[in-house]
């Protein structure tokens, strides 16, 4: 269950010693008999011998395979095994011809981010919380020399390696690590996305500094978080949870995450788009049954947050500022050194 192909090869400053030897780790948790990991392993080894036939990766589903590429009982095991993969959070995606309709439609997001997307071809990519890898799938379709995703959780892991044993794309990498574990990749990466990251983290700025040291010089970081309204350079913090949502720490204004970025060493930082959320992007679906955007109404805790926060946006309504309570941020920022 290793990549053939290792992608540290073309890094040079990264520590491969203690990258390895994490992955060394990993690999024994992987193929430990516990029930979690198995749960996910097992399925995983089922299928990855399957291949697809072809690949459409510029559209907004990230279509692999076609249903003729798979015998009846094939298709049957495939979409078992996909099933088994819930809850889908990112996507949409079509698989040998099975629609996987995911709670988020991230090819919102991917478009957002298409008019100003550095170029891919060639490049080394980050992608820190990659989830099940649809980003990643989205970025090959610009033919970069590797995409490393990063993501801590063995559930994304193996609906990701399940995926792109469908795929088979040897420009795309997961590892089972997380954000804090950038500082063994310095100066690596041309283009880092940190998408949906920023608010989870306790501390923002350290975490921003140690995505700079990772990159290489004149690259590009790509940084989308929730936010909130306002002119002021000020974050929300949350007494749990925010919006129903544990572990969010720092939800900033527009201008709060520009100056973290500042703060941090970046350059040339630039807030490309603001948009409020919407049930149409993030709902729930036959592939994620749980609660969704409709469900995260201005309860107790929303009530506690809007007040919060109501004395930073004096001329909106409550009301209105609800409507915001899961707005996006984008910021793009580039090294210049
Ligand atoms: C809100 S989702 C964002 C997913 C995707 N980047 C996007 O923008 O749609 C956060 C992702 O980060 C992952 N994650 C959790 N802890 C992490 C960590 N310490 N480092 C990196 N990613 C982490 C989660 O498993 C999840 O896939």
């Amino acid at each position: 269950m290793s990549d053939t192909n290792d992608y540290l090869d073309l890094l040079e400053n990264a520590d491969h010693k203690k990258i390895l030897n994490l992955r060394e780790e990993n690999r024994h948790k992987l193929f430990s008999r516990k029930k979690g990991y198995l749960s996910y392993r097992l399925p995983y080894e089922s299928v990855c011998n399957l291949r697809a036939s072809s690949l459409d990766l510029g559209g907004e589903v990230v279509r692999i395979g076609s249903a003729d590429d798979l015998t009846a009982e094939e298709h049957q095991q495939v979409y078992r095994v996909l099933r088994g993969f819930m809850p889908w959070r990112k996507g949409p995606f079509q698989v040998f011809g099975i629609d996987i309709d995911a709670e988020w439609r991230s090819n919102r997001k991917w478009d957002r981010l298409l008019p100003i997307l550095p170029d891919l071809k060639g490049k080394i990519i980050a992608d820190v919380g990659c989830n099940n890898g649809y980003y990643m799938f989205r970025m090959a379709h610009f033919n970069p020399e590797a995409v490393i995703g990063f993501e801590p959780y063995h559930h994304h892991y193996f609906t990701f390696r399940t995926l792109n044993s469908f795929a088979g794309l040897d420009n795309l990498h997961l590892e089972l690590l997380g954000v804090e574990h950038l500082p063994l990749y310095a100066g690596s990466f041309d283009v880092v996305f940190l998408m949906g990251i920023i608010y989870h983290r306790i501390s923002p700025v350290e975490m921003l500094k140690d995505v700079w040291k990772s990159m290489k010089k004149g690259g590009t970081v790509l940084v989308e978080s929730q936010a909130i309204p306002g002119d002021e350079s000020v974050a929300l913090f949350p007494e749990d949870r925010y919006a129903k949502v544990p572990g969010t720490y720092f939800v900033p204004t527009a201008i709060c995450l520009k100056n973290w970025m500042k703060r941090a060493g970046f350059h040339d930082v630039e807030i490309f788009c603001t948009h409020p959320m919407s049930r149409e992007e993030q709902r729930r679906t036959e592939w994620m049954v749980f609660e969704s955007y409709e469900d995260l109404k201005p309860d107790t805790d929303g009530r506690r947050l809007s007040r919060a926060v109501a004395g930073l946006c004096q001329r909106r309504s409550i009301t209105h500022y609800l409507q915001f309570l899961r707005q996006f941020r984008e910021i793009r920022s580039t090294i210049l050194l």
